[in-house]
This record gives structure tokens, C-alpha cells and sequence, in this order.
């Protein structure tokens, strides 16, 4: 949403310390050990607070699962070990249209959540949350706007939270969210990309990704049809995926179908500079034991000569940075892949892009990526370049390709709808393909000692004939 992860911190600690010269810094703070009654909104508009509500700086809870070592200079965290990950559990899909869209969440972390919504009106903004299913704290903002984001801060990890959103008066319906484990624990998503103008067929497999249960998604790009269209967020993405935007963090890369929209940076919440604002779109994280670089493709990512370019030494500063190298599993997102078997109407046009095949691609493999998740080619494409797993799974909604070319790092090509379910375990990661009748039709397994494949199946046989793409 334009702002840094370290900023909405700092809002945050703001208001924790309720630290407004003038009382009217915009954030209510409750706390169910502090504050056993809700702060209130008073007749001039500001937020009552009591001398308790505002000594909270001092009482954020602990990381729990944490084993801290003290010695007389400093405490070292030691995270525990890996532990191989339960029984995925189903997750509700129950839309909420209370608001206009939302509420969604984004920038998830063991500690952190953003909680988005967009109002018609400008309004405030308050998240009423709590631990299991108590709603017993309270964060918000006064401030009048219509796309709201409040971070809450202070979480425990892998830890199931109820929240209820409120702005002008209106509340939504309640729904919950889980924190993400300690940086070593496995974690399971799904992705999805190209959805763009098939929202009937993004809406199965929503349905789909909820009742498999993942604890995150993430997308490569074209998640709209034409990104500079506004009424396309809510009609492609936001209103097919709202109930189990509800209830699971969503991560997405931008297409080329996304025009570069200041509606996605609006409605965003990614992790980037302050300074550079551009880079919501060119960014990474870290979610359990994953890390996610999400590469905007549209950007120059590819040196001239010798010379690297800025967004280039971005992408790949953020591949080469410790929150990355130390994940188990490294994957990387962009919209344009490297090198595509299938185009519209079978003619080519398009066979990969270049500076992702000479460069991006052989840049991540250099580096430990273990897979580069793309779209753009609206198939399913597997291959391998060096020890990396190179997907294109374009098959989110929009019209299909059909195919064209054979490139010899690409082993496995299916031309119909689908999404991705991966399992980063401790000591495998698992990557399903499943078509929209809930066919696994390829999979692949990876184990962390030995690099490259270490199982895989391709395609079913008998396979749907491909529809021919003229609308691309
Ligand atoms: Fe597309």
C-alpha cells in the first residue's frame, strides 16, 4: 500500500506508546491484559484512552516457540528445530461482502499481519482480534480513507487469531487468520496466475486452494485483465477470491496485464524501501521456511553490458540476501518466463523472454532458487534450468494456449486450467499441479541434499484437447 513494512512498524510502535503530541495520533490501542474495556471513539471524533491503555509499549508478547539463551552481553534466539508439518486442514470460504472488498490479508510474518479492506466512503479504520477466538484488543486508525490497512503487530507465531473488521460503524463478520511459523517450519501454499479475465474459472479453484487448506498464496501477474481499469480488481480478483482472502495472506507479482496500476500499489501491502515505492512490486520475503522473491518482469532486470541496472541489482541483492540464502526453500515468482512451448492460437509469437532466459533465470539457479514460478504463457510448462525447477502455470482463468515449439529444457507441457500446491517440508519440497477437477496431473519432489529433481510424473494420459487462445 505504498508503505514500508518498517514504516507500518513504526505507526505501530507509535501507537502503542500512544505517543501523539496532541492526543490525536490516530491509533487505539487495547490490550486484553491492560485494557478489559474497548477504546471508544468520543463525541469530537477522538479516541478515549485511559493512562493503562496507553503503557503498552513495554508489553508485547513474546516470540513463543523460541528458546532464548542469555548470557551477561546479550540473548541469542535459537529457533527450534524443524518439525515435519500436520495434516493440511480445510479452510471455510464464506464471503463477506459487508465492505466493498475485503477484508484481506497481506505482508504475513511470525509476528505481523496486515489486515486490508476498501470502503465506499472514506471512514476510519479499527481491527478488533485476539488470540483463538477472543476479540479482545483493538487497533485502528482515525484517519478517513477509503483503502485501509492496519498492521497488527506484537503476534505470535504460528498462531491462530479471530479478527473483526469495523469502519464507519459497520462491522464485518468474523474471520480468522494464522501467524507464520519460526523461520526453520515448514509451510504449505498455493499459487495461481493469469486468472486475469476468467473470474468464473478462478472462483474453482479458490474453492479448490480453500479446501486444500494452505497457509499462504501467492500469484505470478496478470491477476487482472487490464490493471488501469479499477472495477477489474474487485470483479477478476478481490470479489472471486474474497472468502478465502478472509482467511489466508495473499502475495502476488505483477503481469504485464497489471499496467504497472497505481490500484495495485494501493491496494497492495508488500515490503519495500520507503524510498523506493516502486519496488512494491519488486520484492521478497520470508514465510516459515520459504523464501519469496516476487520479480517484476515488466522492469529492466537484465545489466547492459557490464553495467547492472538498479531494479536488476535490486532482484538480485534480495536473491543473495541472508533472509533468503538461509531459508530451506528459495522461490521466485515473475510474470514472463523463460522459455514457452504454447502460445496463443498455437503461432509463437511469443517463445519466452529473453532477458529472463539469458539472465533471471540462470542468475536464481546460480544462487540456491529452487523454483521460478511464472505465467504470461497461459499452459502448464515444466522443465529444469541447472538444479532449478522452471514452471510456467498460466492456467488460472484466462483463455488457454495451445502449442507451438519444443524447447529441450522443457519436459512436461499441459494445456489446460490449474494451480499449484507446494509442501516446503523439512527435508522435501512437494509441488502438485492440479487441473480444475482435482487431478494431480504432474508433480515433483525436491530434497534439500541433493539438488535438482528428485521425483517427479508427468502428465496423465488422455489428456482434454487444448482451446485455442485469441484473447489474449
Ligand atoms: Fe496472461
Amino acid at each position: 500500500m505504498g508503505r514500508s513494512r518498517g514504516a507500518m512498524a513504526a505507526l505501530l510502535v507509535l501507537a502503542l506508546s500512544c505517543a501523539g503530541e496532541d492526543g490525536r495520533n490516530d491509533v487505539a490501542a487495547g490490550d486484553s491484559r491492560l485494557s478489559d474495556t474497548p477504546l471508544e471513539l468520543s463525541t469530537d471524533g477522538l479516541l478515549d484512552r485511559t493512562a493503562a491503555d496507553c503503557d503498552l509499549g513495554a508489553d508485547t508478547p513474546p516470540d513463543a516457540g523460541m528458546d532464548v539463551i542469555a548470557d551477561d552481553q546479550a540473548a541469542e534466539v535459537v529457533p527450534p528445530p524443524c518439525k515435519e508439518p500436520d495434516v493440511a486442514v480445510p479452510v471455510p470460504v464464506e464471503p463477506d461482502e459487508t465492505f466493498d472488498l475485503g477484508p484481506y490479508l497481506m505482508s504475513p510474518s511470525s509476528t505481523s499481519m496486515s489486515v486490508m479492506w476498501r470502503t465506499l466512503e472514506a471512514t476510519d479504520s479499527l481491527v478488533h482480534f485476539g488470540k483463538d477466538e477472543a476479540l479482545d484488543r483493538q487497533v485502528g486508525q482515525l484517519a478517513a480513507v477509503t483503502v485501509h490497512e492496519i498492521v497488527l503487530d506484537g503476534l505470535e507465531p504460528d498462531t491462530r487469531y479471530t479478527y473483526q473488521v469495523e469502519s464507519g460503524g459497520a462491522k464485518s463478520q468474523i474471520h480468522h487468520f494464522t501467524t507464520a511459523p519460526d523461520p526453520a517450519q515448514p509451510v504449505r501454499f498455493a499459487h495461481f496466475s493469469d486468472n486475469q479475465n476468467g473470474p468464473e474459472v478462478f472462483a474453482q479453484h479458490v474453492t479448490a486452494m480453500a479446501a486444500w487448506g494452505p497457509d499462504l498464496l501467492v500469484g505470478s501477474g496478470d491477476h487482472v485483465q487490464a490493471g488501469l481499469e479499477e472495477p477489474l480488481w474487485k470483479e477478476q480478483l478481490f470479489g472471486p477470491g474474497r472468502g478465502l482472502f478472509h482467511e489466508v495472506p495473499l502475495q502476488l507479482a505483477m503481469g504485464n496485464h497489471e499496467e504497472n496500476s497505481p490500484f495495485y500499489y494501493d491496494l497492495m501491502s508488500n515490503p519495500h524501501p520507503a524510498d523506493h515505492p516502486e519496488w512494491e512490486s519488486l520484492y521478497g520475503f520470508r514465510f516459515g521456511n520459504t523464501y519469496f522473491l516476487m520479480i517484476n518482469t515488466n522492469y529492466f532486470l537484465c545489466p547492459i553490458g557490464e553495467v547492472e541496472l538498479p531494479d536488476g541489482q535490486r532482484m538480485r541483492e534480495l536473491a543473495e540476501s541472508p533472509e533468503a540464502q538461509s531459508a530451506t526453500w528459495r522461490i521466485a515468482l515473475g510474470h514472463e518466463n523463460a522459455v514457452s512451448e504454447c502460445w496463443g492460437d498455437g503461432d509463437c509469437g511469443y517463445d519466452g523472454t529473453l532477458c529472463v532466459r539469458n539472465y533471471v533465470v540462470p542468475m536464481l539457479a546460480d544462487r540456491g532458487f529452487h523454483f521460478y514460478l511464472s505465467g504470461h504463457t497461459h499452459a502448464y510448462e515444466r522443465g529444469q534450468v541447472g538444479n532449478l525447477v522452471h514452471l510456467i502455470a498460466g492456467g488460472g482463468g484466462g483463455s488457454l494456449d495451445a502449442w507451438c515449439k519444443d524447447w529441450p529444457q522443457t519436459g512436461v507441457v499441459h494445456t489446460a486450467h490449474h494451480h499449484l500446491r507446494f509442501e516446503a517440508g523439512c527435508q522435501t519440497l512437494r509441488m502438485e499441479a492440479v487441473d480444475l477437477a482435482g487431478t494431480v496431473f504432474d508433480w515433483v519432489e525436491l530434497d534439500k541434499d541433493a539438488p535438482g529433481i528428485l521425483k517427479d510424473e508427468g502428465p496423465i494420459p488422455d489428456l482434454p484437447p487444448p482451446s485455442l487462445n485469441s484473447d489474449r
